[in-house]
């Protein structure tokens, strides 16, 4: 990709993610936040696509098969809960599979903090970086393991999970239905088996029935608010072409109620989490839109204030706390987590994304 070289916080985010990526190919979401130290499919999927599109894809390829190599460690669990679906007596929340391993592929400690883990967006979106993986996916995981992930997809996309912000919030969730579809559309190209197009299309057709009201996406079923993760309904997962008035006035809606010109982009109206503050990973997923849709001029605003947000070592937070919503949940936050994550590899990631995109 030929992004400024000027830019020190290209450097410093490749090196971020590469010091971020543990032995087995996991991405750790934060190294400095002991809540974090984690892998997520989201913040990895996400994280290896950025590694790619720099062209370092052997990081990907580590990620890649890291996840193969987990999801078979799991597969009793995951076809057990696909069977339980089938019969329709789901498993309970905490028996599904997970959102987040440890960095070696295992399951949480049951001494852990309990943790929100029913989320399958992860699931979906890993799918979607292994079709985009730069170098030939179906070297790095099986066609098993594909049908394996691509069928867990398929069941849970109907039953109620947790958000991609770890939230239950109703249960529905627009963001998780689209990650679901860019994964089903990816298990058929992975596959070349046109019936996950079929199973894409029926996920399809119940966000569309469901999730759409005064010609835009809500976030839930029964929640009509704008969410920064519908960016994603149009890029990158296409569940509809780019200039269907559906997603153009979404898009808008975010660009109205979430982002704040010369800064970045709230989560939603109402978010409380460390005071509901703009997180950089959103203002980077606008930034990338507007990049693709060629928007240029949009573009330079984001790029600057996310800039303008990192440390002096060149680390990225997840969030910034100048402009919060809910300023008195701020310091709640910080005394059970401490400060902020930083540097989060994904605000990292989704920078890589959108410079990546603006070059283009
Ligand atoms: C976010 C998730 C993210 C996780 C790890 C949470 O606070 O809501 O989207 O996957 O942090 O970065």
């Amino acid at each position: 990709m030929a992004i400024a070289t000027d830019d020190i916080l290209v450097p410093r985010s490749l090196e971020v993610l590469k010091q971020g990526q543990a032995a087995s190919g996991a991405f750790v979401a934060s190294p400095n936040f002991p809540t974090y130290r984690y892998a997520w499919l989201r913040d990895g999927a996400f994280c290896a696509h950025a590694l790619d599109l720099c062209g370092e894809t052997e990081a990907g390829t580590a990620f890649h098969a890291w996840v193969g190599r987990s999801i078979e460690e799991h597969r009793p669990m995951i076809e057990h809960a696909i069977a339980r679906i089938g019969d329709g007596d789901p498993p309970p929340p905490e028996e599904m599979p997970p959102a987040r391993y440890t960095l070696d592929g295992a399951l949480e400690q049951p001494d852990d903090e309990p943790w929100p883990n029913f989320q399958v967006d992860g699931y979906g979106m890993w799918l979607w970086a292994l079709a985009e993986h730069i170098g030939g996916p179906a070297a790095v995981a099986s066609r098993p393991t594909i049908e394996l992930v691509a069928e867990y997809v398929r069941a849970t996309a109907p039953l109620m999970s947790f958000s991609c912000w770890e939230e239950f919030d109703g249960g529905e969730h627009a963001s998780t239905l689209g990650a679901a579809i860019a994964g089903l559309e990816a298990a058929a190209r992975l596959l070349d088996e046109p019936r996950w197009v079929n199973e894409a299309d029926a996920v399809r057709a119940r966000l569309l029935g469901r999730f759409v009201r005064e010609g835009r996406f809500m976030r839930g079923a029964a929640d009509e608010r704008v969410d920064g993760s519908l960016l994603w309904l149009g890029v990158p997962f296409a569940v509809l072409p780019l200039d269907d008035s559906r997603l153009e006035a979404t898009v808008e809606a975010v660009r109205h109620h979430l982002y704040r010109p010369g800064g970045g982009v709230y989560r939603y109206c109402g978010d409380t989490y460390y005071g509901g503050g703009e997180w950089i990973l959103l203002a980077c997923s606008l930034g990338w839109y507007e990049a693709v849709r060629g928007n240029d001029d949009a573009v330079g605003p984001i790029r600057d204030w996310v800039r303008s947000q990192a440390h002096t070592n060149g680390d990225l937070p997840e969030q910034v706390s100048d402009h919060v919503q809910a300023p008195e949940m701020v310091a709640p936050w910080v005394a059970q987590w401490g400060a902020v994550a930083t540097p989060l590899l994904w605000s990292h990631a989704m920078y890589l994304i959108m410079e990546s995109a603006a070059s283009e």
